[in-house]
Formats: C-alpha cells, structure tokens, sequence
C-alpha cells in the first residue's frame, strides 16, 4: 500500500494541485491590488480563506483516516492528495501574505505551517521505508508469527531442563520470566534489552541482554558437565542462541514500529499547535488591521 501513495492513480493529485498552485500565481500576477501585495487584498483574503481551509481539510485526514466505514474515497486516495495539496499549502499562503513575512504573529502560522510540512515530509519518509525494513527484518513472519516462535523456544528449553538438575530448572525459569523487551516506548525506540536472569547460586539477578549472562553461564558449566548432561547443556546453549536471535528480531521489529508511532506524536501535536496559531491571526487580522 504504502509505496503507492505517491502515485496514487496516475499521480492525479500531484497534478490537482500543481493546477491549483499555477491557478493561484497565476491570480497572483494578473491582480493589481493599487498597494503592495499583501493579505489584506481581495486576492490576499481570497488566498488566505484557501489556505485556512486547506488547513481544515488537512487536519480532517485525522478524523477521515478512522473512519472505517466510510465511502468517501479510498484511504490510500486521501493519504496521496494530503501530501500534495499539503505541499502546494506554502506557495498559497506565501502569495497570501504576498511575501511579506516578518518577526509578528502572522509568521508564526506560517512557521509552524511550515514545520507540520517538514515533519509530513519525514513521515512520507518512514511510510515508505519502514514496511520495507519491517518486513525484511520479520523475513515473511508476522509480529505474532515471532512471538510464537519465542513461546516454542522458551517451551522447548523448560523441557530439556527438565531432564537436568533442578538449578537448570530454575535457571531457565527465570531467564525467561524476565526476559523483557520493549516494555516502554523509550526502550523499544532504542532497541534496549532489560532482560535479566538469576545465575544459580548468585546473590542478585543480573543483566542479560542477548541471553548474554546465561550463554557464558552454560558455556562454564558445559566445561565441566559429564557425559551425561554435557549435550543436553549444548542443547540449551543453541535454544539460547536462537533465542538471541530471535529477540534481535522483535526488539527491531519494536523498534521500527515505534518510529512510526513516534513520528505521529510529532505530526499531530504541531497540527494542533498550528490551528492555534491560525486562530491568533485571524483574531489579530480582524481586530486590529
Ligand atoms: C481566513 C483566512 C485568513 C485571513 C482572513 C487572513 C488575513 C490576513 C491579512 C488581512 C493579512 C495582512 C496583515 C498585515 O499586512 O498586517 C495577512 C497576512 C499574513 N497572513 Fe493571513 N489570513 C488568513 C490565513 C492565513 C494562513 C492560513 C496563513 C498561514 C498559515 C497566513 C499567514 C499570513 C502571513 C505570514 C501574513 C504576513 C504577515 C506580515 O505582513 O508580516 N494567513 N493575513
Ligand atoms: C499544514 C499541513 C498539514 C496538516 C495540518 C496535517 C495534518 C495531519 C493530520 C491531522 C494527520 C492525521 C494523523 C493522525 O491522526 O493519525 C496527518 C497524517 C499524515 N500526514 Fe499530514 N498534515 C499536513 C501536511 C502534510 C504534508 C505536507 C505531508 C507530507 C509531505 C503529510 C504527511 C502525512 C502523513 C504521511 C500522515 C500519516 C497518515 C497515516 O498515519 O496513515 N502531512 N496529517
């Protein structure tokens, strides 16, 4: 879905809004307002009325987009003509304002604009890179389809522990309850392994990210396991591997998932700053113009 927003239906909302963007420079040259271009013309209300609903409109996406049941066109379709008309917003309000941008209360709606664009553009970005990655990095797996793979894992080692003596139990045990990845946004953002383990014998419980702490603590008893335990001790170690393995793969699946995530955090709050901003001007213009 996501690498076809852009060319959504023949690019058709690209040329939608060059059109309305060449409509608007077009208005802009052939008016002759008798002052200095500027918002307060009938050609800079006209362009500011069609900028502020714009702006509606592209707040409305939000709105749109959990609307399941909706028919009013495709997701996909109003994904594609938010980018592009967002894109065209700049040049419209720039005519509006007829260049004139200084340090008032007018330019901050057009620089908070301005960063709710840039932050869209980053957002195109990660919508269409990120599926990629993610799917690469499950290798055809679903996120669930990972977690099973750990419960058969964590099922298969308490199993082979079982044949062993009972600190192998416990050990194992505790590896997996306190495995832990991604519990806040925070640790999934940086891909940050909590996972602890309490070593037989040991006072505490210690870190073990990467099942590392519970690798060297079998490698040590392998070394001195008779025959009898020594390959069931192996095959703890390669479970343990796998399990590595595996949590390196949901711990980057969290990861991109919460760049997503994240970015929305970013995206919504400066639209909400925005409309703000939008109100401020238009009270100022009309109170005080
Ligand atoms: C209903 C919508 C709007 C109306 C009625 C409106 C009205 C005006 C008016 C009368 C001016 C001239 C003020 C002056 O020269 O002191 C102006 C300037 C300006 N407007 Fe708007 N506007 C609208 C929408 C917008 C939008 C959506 C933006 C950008 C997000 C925007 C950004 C600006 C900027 C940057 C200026 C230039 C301020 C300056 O002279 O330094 N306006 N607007
Ligand atoms: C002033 C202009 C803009 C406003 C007010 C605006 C506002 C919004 C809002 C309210 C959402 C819905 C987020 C949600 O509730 O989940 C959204 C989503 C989005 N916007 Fe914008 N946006 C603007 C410009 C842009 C631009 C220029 C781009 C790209 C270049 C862009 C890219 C996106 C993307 C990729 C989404 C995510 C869609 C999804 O989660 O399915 N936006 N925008």
């Amino acid at each position: 879905m996501h690498t076809s927003i852009l060319a959504f239906r023949k690019r058709r909302y690209l040329w939608a809004a060059l059109a309305l963007t060449f409509l608007s420079l077009l208005a802009y040259w052939l008016h002759d307002p008798q002052e200095p271009p500027n918002g307060g013309t009938v050609l800079g209300y006209t362009l500011g009325t069609l900028a502020a609903l714009m702006i509606v409109w592209l707040t409305w996406f939000g709105i749109r987009k959990r609307r399941y049941k909706s028919r009013a066109g495709t997701l996909q379709g109003w994904l594609s003509a938010h980018v592009y008309f967002g894109l065209a917003l700049p040049v419209i309000v720039l005519l509006h304002a007829g260049f004139q941008v200084g340090w008032n209360v007018h330019t901050l709606a057009f620089a908070v604009m301005s960063l709710v664009i840039i932050s869209g553009l980053y957002g195109v970005y990660i919508y269409m890179k990120y599926p990629e990655k993610l799917s690469e990095n499950r290798d055809g797996a679903s996120r669930s389809g990972l977690l099973d793979q750990l419960d058969d894992i964590d099922r298969r080692s308490r199993r082979v522990a079982e044949k062993l003596p009972a600190e192998y139990r416990e050990f194992v045990l505790s590896g997996i309850q306190r495995t832990e990845l991604g519990s806040t946004l925070w640790q999934r953002l940086r891909n940050e392994d909590r996972s602890r383990i309490q070593l037989p014998h040991a006072a505490e419980t210690v870190l073990n990210p990467g099942q590392e702490a519970a690798m060297d603590w079998l490698a040590g008893q392998q070394s001195r396991a008779d025959a009898d335990t020594a390959p069931k001790i192996a095959e703890l170690s390669a479970l343990l591997r796998s399990k590595r393995q595996l949590l390196r793969q949901i711990g980057k699946d969290l990861k991109l998932q919460a760049g997503i995530e994240t970015w929305l955090y970013v995206h919504v709050p400066l639209t909400a700053a925005l409309l703000m901003a939008l109100v401020a001007h238009i009270v100022t213009v009309f109170l005080y113009w």
